[in-house]
């Protein structure tokens, strides 16, 4: 069972990408210049319209990239695959926004603002370690109004039938809860406001357990838009959802225009006249927004097999973690090695089936040292407990130089824009 609040069981990735109709990401990948190795890997493996971002990239056209953290726990590997999957975003162009969803550790887990606080800035200091660059939007969603009044403006658009289907709340759901969903569309379509520049292609990084708000926002993104697309033979066909008579406004527009009672046919190039309307709308006062891209990846595998979960320490490696306590839990760690040395040097390890390899993959190591660990465990030259000693000096190594970026971000958080807790709470 796969929801935003829980996730337990197997996951068959191929079915899960059958199940709730996202696209595989192997597809695109031969189309991305220089991916990166969550991609590269087959970590992250489905998308919803990545294709725009891919685009926009191509063409050097503005993009952005939006995920946010739930500050329930300490940030940990979990969340930095998230983190490094925004900051390559952010180093090929996208601006970068980051929320810290204050407003859902309050509402669904019960913290205080004060603990929602302090937790929070662990995130946004492990973030801008990772490399965030200095134009990023962070911010604490109880602190910003934008993303307060879009969510309202977004529940308008939801009703009761509608969170239910989605969502499976009942009569114990609390009204808080049901709000959370409206503002973490608010925090995806943050991006496209006319402050932020208006509309433009953003990617949303996640687990695949969100994609329930995904489908949300995407799905409220055109209904509270005013003008709808559908692509039609040599063009682009467009229709008004908010009454006929803004489709006058498109008249001018130095297309090839066909107006039928209920909507214009336009021919030419379907990107370029989805742009055009889009400006239209914007100077009428609309949203005009873009469907959110997004990218999913795996879960991550708890250090002792099983989920990694933010309630039990020991399954994961926190990024706040002394580098003595992270090799305390490496070296606990289950691994894909067989029952005796003998076994193991005559069959071989399973990496496949391995915790510690699953780290390699997702952080420690570049392709060719993945390959020679791979090898060597496949060939069973190597056994768990040298291969344990190389983890741990890895492990060690990201951890010191994290903190010391930690405490640099420390210093320098007031270089970044970052809407923090208001008073008011
Ligand atoms: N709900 C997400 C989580 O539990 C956190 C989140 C809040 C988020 N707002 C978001 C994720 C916007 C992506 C986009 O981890
Ligand atoms: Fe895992 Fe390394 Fe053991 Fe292979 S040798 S099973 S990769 S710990």
């Amino acid at each position: 069972m796969i929801s935003p609040w829980e996730v337990t069981g197997e996951i068959d990735y191929g079915r899960l990408i059958q199940e709730f109709g996202m696209e595989p990401f192997s597809s695109l990948l031969p189309e991305i210049e220089d991916p990166m190795h969550l991609m590269k890997r087959g970590v992250i493996f489905g998308h919803r319209d990545y294709w725009r971002i891919v685009e926009a990239m191509k063409k050097g056209n503005r993009f952005a990239v939006m995920s946010g953290f739930m500050p329930s726990g300490l940030p940990h590997f979990g969340h930095k695959m998230t983190m490094d999957e925004i900051v390559w975003h952010n180093r090929k162009g996208g601006i970068a926004f980051v929320g810290i969803a204050d407003m859902e550790a309050h509402a669904v887990r019960g913290l205080s603002w004060e603990e929602t606080h302090r937790i929070g800035i662990e995130y946004v200091k492990a973030i801008i370690a990772l490399g965030l660059d200095e134009n990023s939007v962070i911010y604490f969603q109880s602190a910003n109004h934008s993303v307060r009044d879009l969510a309202f403006e977004l529940g308008e658009e939801v009703n009761w039938s509608e969170l239910k289907a989605i969502y499976g709340f009942d009569g114990e759901t609390t009204l808080a809860k049901m709000f959370v969903t409206a503002i973490q569309a608010g925090d995806i379509l943050l991006p496209q406001l006319p402050f932020y520049g208006g509309p433009k292609p953003t990617v949303v990084p996640v687990g695949a357990d969100q994609d329930p708000h995904l489908r949300l926002t995407r799905d409220l993104s055109s209904r509270v838009s005013i003008f709808a697309f559908e692509r039609i033979e040599n063009g682009v066909r467009v229709r008004s959802r908010k009454g006929k008579k803004y489709l006058n406004e498109l008249e001018n527009l130095e297309f090839d225009l066909k107006f039928f009672e209920e909507h214009v046919d336009i021919s030419g190039e379907p990107e370029r006249i989805e742009r055009a309307v889009r400006e239209i709308e914007v100077r009428l006062g609309g949203y005009a927004f873009i469907p959110p891209s997004s990218t999913y990846h795996k879960f991550i595998t708890g250090l002792q097999g099983g989920k990694m979960s933010s309630s039990k320490p020991e399954s994961f490696i926190s990024l706040l973690d002394s580098p003595d306590d992270a090799e305390r839990k490496v070296r606990k760690a289950l691994t894909g090695g067989r029952a005796t040395a003998e076994e193991q040097r005559r069959l071989g390890g399973q990496p496949e089936r391995c915790v510690v390899f699953e780290l390699y993959t997702i952080h420690l190591l570049d392709d060719r040292e993945l390959e020679e660990v791979e090898n060597d465990c496949r060939s069973g030259k190597m056994l768990c407990g040298q291969c344990k000693r190389i983890a741990v000096e890895k492990v060690r190594g990201f951890l010191r130089e994290l903190h010391e970026k930690m405490s640099e971000a420390e210093s320098r958080l007031d270089m970044y824009r970052i809407i923090s807790r208001s008073d008011s709470l």
